[in-house]
């Protein structure tokens, strides 16, 4: 038989086409696509279903060292459990750099802790956090030409967080090498001196996390993000965008012609800051930065979700167990706000919620769905096109959605290894019924099927998207 698999009578959506068609699988690609294409040695009769490429969720946190104490719930082997059931296919969490050590160290040591344990396929990115002159003159060279082409820097939390200096010496890296810099935006000395106040007063709680990052220190840090990333003359990515102050930002500079990306989040569509506010230290489940805002905020990033401010949806999927010494409470169970680790889960969630109250509450198509959820991270962190679409020669990663059955989420569904999901009771009127990584069913009609080392390590190419186009700052040095 000529396929391995064959998927009748799917109702495909990708980000630029709809059609009605059969697949053909093989080797775990995409071999056929057409009408009666005829036998293989598996069939999956979609009965006209809806179909769409496997998210590729382009943000998440598994097995990611801390530095504080806490320890994330999910490794390799439970992270990409809980991605294979809610519709994602492929992941990109992050080789984060420690101080100190080298960024070939922090590499080695996370493929230590996916090796063999992965169920679909999975990306790294680079967190750097000590960008010493070897760091960025060899071994940022040699990691975005070995697949890791993207890096994260962050302007916040005192582990990580790098000065304008510091930032744009790895920006002239990445414009160098055709990298694609996420930045974390918010103002480091504004949440330490407002933290350092709000402590003073006795104001501790939970709820004063939100309080201590205001949107304006958001607001700040990415508009110097953007002017950092003019003056270097390279494209940006601001992840986890919270609310309109940031969007606006990005809107003007893609308004002035600058390639800024902008990534969004479940959490700031779903949760608000009064969450945070629940009795007692509930509130932690909730404590993640940038902090959720308020209702009119979630409709500014719906609205920016829909008319292209936005690239990205993604989870930032951050797993810190509520119970027990590792996660929200391994300062203690009455930990000032500053001290709780900060995330939240959603790996399993976001597809699902995105479907739900995306495209059937009628607030984005369902191209523009694929394109948030899978192809423009493709695109992005160079995957493309063999994650992120669905056409001959990619990869067989694929969702046949049930838009039929509206469930309440309730975390005892869930597969991660997270004691809470902060969207407890939320209604869905859509989950995948099959999830497909590379041919091999992985979740079908409620039941995990994947398999431990199943996922493989991608190597991503230089993205196209983080081609300099030259529309930054233009001095003496850029016409010698
Ligand atoms: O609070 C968050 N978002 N934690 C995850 C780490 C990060 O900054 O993305
Ligand atoms: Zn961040
Ligand atoms: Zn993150
Ligand atoms: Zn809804």
């Amino acid at each position: 038989t000529p396929f391995d698999t064959v998927i009748l009578n799917a109702d495909v959506a990708t980000a630029s086409d709809r059609y009605r068609a059969d697949i053909g699988i093989r080797g775990g690609c995409i071999a056929a696509i057409g009408a009666g294409i005829g036998p293989g040695r598996e069939t999956i009769d979609a009965r006209g279903r809806l179909v769409t490429p496997g998210g590729v969720d382009a943000h998440c946190h598994l097995d990611q060292p801390m530095g504080d104490g806490s320890r994330m719930a999910d490794d390799f082997i439970t992270g990409t459990r809980s991605a294979a059931c809610g519709g994602t296919t492929t992941v990109i969490p992050f080789a984060a750099q420690s101080r100190g050590q080298s960024l070939q160290a922090a590499v080695d040591d996370y493929h230590r802790r996916a090796d063999g344990k992965a169920a679909i396929d999975y990306a790294f990115h680079l967190i750097v956090a000590d960008p010493t002159p070897s760091v960025l003159r060899e071994e940022l060279p040699r990691l975005v030409a070995e697949g890791c082409s993207s890096f994260k820097v962050y302007m916040t939390y005192d582990d990580l967080k790098l000065n304008d200096r510091q930032v744009l010496d790895l920006l002239a890296v990445a414009r160098r090498e055709g990298a694609m810099v996420m930045v974390h935006a918010e103002n480091a000395d504004c949440i330490a001196w407002l933290t350092e106040q709000m402590l003073d007063a006795g104001l501790t709680a939970p709820r004063y996390h939100a309080h201590a990052r205001p949107m304006l220190v958001e607001r700040e840090a990415t508009h110097r993000a953007i002017a950092l990333a003019e003056l270097a003359d390279v494209p940006i990515l601001i992840v986890h965008v919270s609310g309109r102050e940031a969007v606006e930002q990005i809107r003007q500079a893609q308004g002035m012609g600058l390639k800024v990306y902008g990534e969004t989040c479940p959490q700031y569509l779903f949760l608000t800051a009064e969450h945070l506010e629940q009795e007692g230290f509930e509130g932690a489940k909730c404590i993640c930065s940038p902090p959720p805002r308020d209702r009119a905020n979630q409709e500014v990033i719906w609205r920016g979700l829909d008319n292209g401010t936005f690239q990205l949806l993604s989870s930032d999927h951050a797993p810190f167990a509520f119970a027990g010494p590792h996660g929200k409470q391994a300062h203690g169970g009455d930990a000032s706000f500053d001290r709780i680790p900060n995330g939240i889960p959603g790996l399993e969630t976001r597809m699902p919620l995105l479907m739900s109250h995306g495209v059937m509450d009628g607030r984005i198509d369902i191209h523009q769905f694929v394109a948030l959820t899978a192809t423009n991270a493709a695109r992005i962190y160079g995957l493309f096109p063999r994650k992120g679409t669905l056409a001959i020669g990619s990869d067989a990663d694929l969702v046949i959605w049930d838009l039929g059955q509206p469930r309440t989420i309730r975390n005892e569904q869930l597969h991660h290894a997270v004691d809470y999901t902060p969207y407890e009771g939320i209604e869905v009127k859509a989950w995948p019924a099959v999830t497909l990584s590379r041919g091999v069913v992985v979740w079908q009609d409620g039941r995990y099927l994947g398999r431990e080392g199943h996922g493989q390590f991608l190597r991503c190419d230089r993205p196209a998207p983080a081609q300099v186009r030259g529309r930054g700052y233009r001095g003496p040095l850029w016409q010698a």
